[in-house]
């Protein structure tokens, strides 16, 4: 496929990379998940099923990464005041960093637990895109419409009290270096496949 430019030279094709979490698999849903993706256009350039290793589920959900586990705290920390819980009584502590440390262990957990679907989605705004189409972290806060919307309700109060990660179905790489890393870290170029679809000469024409 020709890399389209926009006007700053930058390319608009992108490629990001989506993992269906067990709890898709286990519900019977991968195929009506695909079908969101693909009627957008989103093209498939990999797919396959795999048990993640610890290894490549800690490279994915890197406990260095300080941000990222801050973010989760964070959140927990919100969705417990949000739902007059008190989360000092739960973790002794409300250190957000030390909270995203125990949410990345349960998340290691569960990406661990059994076999996911991991996809790589090609396309223009291929990150932005997929995001829209999961919607937000949260289930209970993410637009009706979204699939994290649309199939659960979990949200950080009720999973993480109950000491496991928020069942969202999906992972999608949330900006162009996660995308870029998590794509390499997940498929091997042999995995990775090129061919036109019809929405490519839509698009041109
Ligand atoms: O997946 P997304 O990019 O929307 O969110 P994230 O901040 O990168 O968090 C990664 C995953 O951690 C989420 O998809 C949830 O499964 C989980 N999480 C959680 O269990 N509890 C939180 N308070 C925040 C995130
Ligand atoms: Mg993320």
């Amino acid at each position: 496929m020709d890399i389209q430019l926009n006007q700053k030279g930058q390319p608009h094709v992108e490629r990001t990379l989506v993992i269906l979490k067990a709890d898709a698999v286990q519900r019977g849903i991968i195929g009506e998940i695909l079908t969101r993706f693909e009627k957008t256009g989103l093209k498939v350039v990999g797919m396959k099923m795999i048990v993640a290793s610890p290894d490549l589920a800690n490279k994915h959900y890197p406990a260095s990464r300080r941000e990222f586990i801050e973010g989760m705290g964070n959140r927990t920390i919100d969705s417990y005041a949000e739902h007059s819980m008190d989360i000092e009584a739960e973790y002794g502590h409300k250190d957000p960093y030390k909270i995203g440390l125990q949410v990345q262990k349960w998340l290691v957990e569960f990406l661990t637990s059994g076999p996911v679907v991991a996809l790589v989605l090609e396309g223009p705004h291929a990150i932005e895109l997929t995001r829209k189409l999961v919607g937000g972290t949260l289930p209970l806060k993410a637009q009706p419409g979204t699939i994290r919307g649309d199939y659960s309700f979990d949200s950080s109060a009720l999973a993480n009290s109950s000491k496991r990660p928020v069942r969202n179905l999906i992972h999608a790489s949330g900006n162009r270096e996660e995308a870029d890393f998590e794509v390499g870290l997940w498929f091997g170029p042999e995995e990775l496949f090129d061919y036109d679809t019809v929405h490519q000469h839509h698009m041109t024409a």
